[in-house]
């Protein structure tokens, strides 16, 4: 408590999120730590379904989902948007187009992220509403890899829009599709029964009071919002 009081919290702050959301928990813990020198950072990413296997094991002090399953053990804090947008190359021409339909965009190629992805599992509740059949589509395993594929004119993709923010677009259009973004939400998970560190409540206090709206006004800023 006495070194709490100075304000020399110590100890290791462990978050376990899922890859789409990468781009945006780093710029959370370059304030948090440098306010809190002596906090250690225990970083862990993985698809959705890793993040879930990790959140029923239990050992890291926040997960963070688009997705979060639906279990009363849980608690979850909405955070931010998570919009998922079309892209393909700039100079692709349906990137010149406005009111792109569904059809449309998937008479391209669709580059698809891996079974277990919260980016497919969001296209995949997103298309049993819309009756649109995909032409084809490719697995790639990481946002990037989609990213630089999109723009070697592989294919077009639908992806989160904070991949873009933080990761960059140069080479890349966001397209104009009628239905789209899916409107998803990031949600901090926890386990309710497992009492948090003082460390994970200062993050948590900081990331409520002060981290969400700098991040916001950050997102602004990149001309996302
Ligand atoms: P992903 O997760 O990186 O597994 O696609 C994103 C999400 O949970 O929406």
């Amino acid at each position: 408590k006495l070194a709490d009081l100075r304000g020399m919290k110590a100890g290791t702050l462990k978050l376990a999120v899922v890859t789409t959301s990468k781009y945006f928990i780093p710029h959370l813990l370059g304030p948090f730590c440098k306010r809190h020198p002596n906090v250690d950072i225990q970083f862990k990413v993985g698809n959705r379904q890793q993040i879930i296997d990790r959140l029923y094991e239990g050992s890291d002090d926040f997960y963070v989902f688009s997705h979060p399953p639906a279990d009363s053990r849980f608690e979850t804090l909405d955070f931010l948007p998570n919009p998922l947008v079309a892209i393909s190359a700039s100079k692709h021409r349906l990137s010149r187009k406005k009111n792109i339909n569904l059809t449309e965009l998937f008479a391209e190629k669709l580059l698809m992220r891996e079974a277990g992805s919260g980016t497919r599992y969001a296209i995949e509740e997103f298309l049993k509403g819309e009756k649109v059949q995909l032409r084809s589509n490719m697995t790639i395993e990481s946002n990037e890899a989609i990213k630089h594929a999109v723009m070697s004119e592989l294919g077009v993709s639908i992806l989160s829009a904070h991949t873009l923010a933080f990761g960059g677009k140069s080479g890349l259009a966001v397209l104009n599709v009628k239905q789209l973004p899916i409107e998803t939400n990031w949600y901090f998970v926890w386990l309710k029964d497992k009492p948090q560190s003082l460390i994970a409540e200062t993050f948590f206090n900081y990331v409520e009071s002060e981290g969400r709206s700098n991040l916001l006004i950050e997102l602004k800023r990149l001309g996302f919002s």
